[in-house]
């Protein structure tokens, strides 16, 4: 599908308003708590809640220019990496930003829904 970049802007708008299109999405993710960091590190033991902080950040001044914050659930914890993958791109991520706004979304998807690891 081609889009002009004044659609984007305007599907965002749109989307941003009425939430009427695009992923199914939420207000600005709050910061991790210090028990959801614990659970990140049981999964990858470099992550700290500094680097998951970061990848709030990462989301919050790259992906969310675009549209708000996605439903964590709505994708699986296997669907995620490659969604990720693609709107880095989009946003122009290195892939060690990508990882941390990967690592971001999955912890808090994790911590919100009660779902497994992938
Ligand atoms: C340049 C604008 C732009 C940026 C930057 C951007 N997105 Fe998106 N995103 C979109 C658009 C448009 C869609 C809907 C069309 C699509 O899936 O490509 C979308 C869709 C999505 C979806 C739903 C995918 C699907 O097709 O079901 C997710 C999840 C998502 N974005 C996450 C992110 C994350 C995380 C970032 C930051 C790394 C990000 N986006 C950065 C524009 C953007």
């Amino acid at each position: 599908m081609n889009r002009s970049p004044l659609c984007v802007l305007l599907s965002a708008f749109v989307c941003a308003t009425t939430s009427a299109c695009g992923p199914k999405a939420g207000a600005a993710p709050g910061p991790l708590s210090m028990a959801s960091a614990e659970l990140a590190r049981s999964r990858w033991p470099e992550a700290s809640a500094e680097s998951l902080e970061q990848g709030r950040q990462l989301f919050l001044s790259n992906c969310h220019r675009c549209h708000a914050y996605p439903d964590r659930a709505a994708y699986t914890a296997e669907e995620w990496p490659s969604l990720v993958r693609r709107m880095g791109r989009k946003a122009h991520l290195s892939d060690a930003e990508a990882m941390l706004v990967l690592r971001f979304v999955l912890t808090d998807r994790e911590a919100g829904s009660g779902a497994s690891w992938p």
